[in-house]
Formats: C-alpha cells, structure tokens, sequence
C-alpha cells in the first residue's frame, strides 16, 4: 500500500469514505496503521486521555511533538496530521508558521490541525504558502472551552449554522485540504459537506460527512472519565485490561505466576 497524501484525501471525496482515529504512540499507530486507516490524528485530546488533564488548553508545543514523533515511528501509509495546541497559533502569524513547521519537521507529521474559522483564515493561508497542508476544524472546538462553556452540541441557530457554513468556505479558501466537524446538526454537517469542494471529517455530526474520526480510546473503550454521547464502543479495553491486571496481581500473590 502506498503512502496516502493530501492528494488522495481530496481525490476521495464525493468516492469513497474517508476514516480517521487519534492515536498518540508507536504501538497503537502501528495498529491503526496496518488495520488500513487512512488519516492518524496526533490529537491535542492528548491532553484529557494520556496526559489526563481535565481539557486540551494545558498540552505544549513539546507534548505535540514528542507524540507525533512516536506516532510516526509507527506509520507507513497513513497520512498524520497533527494537532497545533492552544496558543500555538494565535500570538501571530510568524510564530504559527513556525511551529506547524516545528510539527512537520521535528514531529514528523504530514499536516497540521487548528481549530478556528474565519479568524484563523490568514493564518492557515500563511502556513499553507509555506508548503505545509492544514486541516481545518469547526463546531466544537475543545480549545475554546472556556468561552464556550462546556463541550455541547454547537450551531444550533440559524445564524450560528450560516456563520459555520461561512467559516467553512474561509477555510477552503485559504487552503485547507479537510475540515473537521465536531458536534454540529447532522443537517447542517450535510450542507457543509455539500458546499465544499474538500472533504469533511465528522465527529458527532452525522454520516453525510465525507469521512468519520473518532479519538481511539473512546471507541476502544479504553477511557473511562467520560465517554461523548455519538462515540460507538466497538471494544471493552478498560474491562478487559482491568481483568488482566486483577489476574496478574492474584497470580503473582498465589505464586501461580511465574512458573
Ligand atoms: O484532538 C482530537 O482528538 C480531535 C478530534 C476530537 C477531532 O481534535
């Protein structure tokens, strides 16, 4: 199989269904990997299911890379595209240039993700002019917590939904190849899926969107804090490990184990 590129992202939309999972660290890439996905998103939800912070506003630049540098060791053919963590990208456009390069070269990704419309327009234009593919991200943006409030479905109103749908079409305009869409009206996904000319990538947004991601230990069932209402469990991992920590620990104690 060969490496799959921005290209073959864009090349997908309207075809075949794009599919995206976080992970953060060389096994779990590795599977996600060889299992045939096509995007890996180091996500910045880092921050709540590895680093076990209460939102992403506390993950660093440093965070970002080391786990992108481990996801990478263990992918061949999925595109990675990194998360750019708060504060990374806001201070001006010469500093997010920067370090989205800093996430492609020392990091080792293929792309980078910011969460923001038409704000962040001349700044995805920037880093996209210096050669580095964006993903753009909207509705729930979990970096923006604070102002939104708590982590609820977004764009209910109609002019919150047209001001989405504006923010998307910035995002394709200053050069995004992909959008997330996180926690919006099914509907409203669908039309945004239908006006653009790039893929979107839904999470809690319906199945008209062009591909799916979900964060890797929701749907593995591995984080147990608290799990969103759209997330399909499709493995019990928190039990199953749990069982075999149990195990281990009374097989040690009765000196079953070792033999
Ligand atoms: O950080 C993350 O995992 C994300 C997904 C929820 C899209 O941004």
């Amino acid at each position: 199989m060969k490496k799959i590129t921005t290209k073959t992202i864009r090349q997908q939309k309207g075809q075949n269904k794009i599919t995206m999972l976080t992970a953060y660290d060389y096994p779990m890439a590795k599977i996600v990997d060889t299992a045939g996905c096509d995007m890996i998103l180091v996500g910045d939800s880092l921050g709540n299911v590895v680093l076990g912070y209460e939102d992403t506003t506390h993950v660093t630049m440093e965070d970002m890379l080391h786990h992108s540098r481990a996801v990478a060791r263990g992918t061949e053919h999925a595109l990675i595209v990194t998360d750019m963590p708060f504060l990374s990208y806001h201070t001006g456009k010469y500093e997010a240039v920067r370090n989205a390069g800093r996430l492609i070269a020392e990091g080792f990704a293929n792309a980078v993700k910011l969460e923001g419309g038409s704000e962040i327009a001349e700044t995805v234009k920037a880093i996209t002019d210096a050669g580095i593919p964006v993903c753009g991200h909207l509705g729930l943006t979990p970096q923006s917590v604070n102002q939104l409030g708590g982590f609820s479905m977004q764009a209910k109103t109609e002019a919150a939904a047209e001001k989405l749908l504006a923010d998307a079409k910035c995002l394709e305009d200053a050069g995004a190849f992909a959008v997330v869409l996180e926690c919006i009206p099914r509907q409203l996904a669908r039309h945004v899926t239908q006006s653009l000319t790039i893929p979107t990538i839904g999470i809690g947004a319906g199945k008209e969107c062009d591909g799916q991601v979900l964060v890797l230990y929701d749907m593995l069932g591995l984080f147990s804090d608290y799990v969103p209402s759209f997330v399909k469990k499709y493995a019990e991992l928190n039990t199953d490990v749990t069982s075999a920590v149990k195990t281990y620990i009374q097989e040690v104690k009765e000196e079953v184990f070792p033999i």
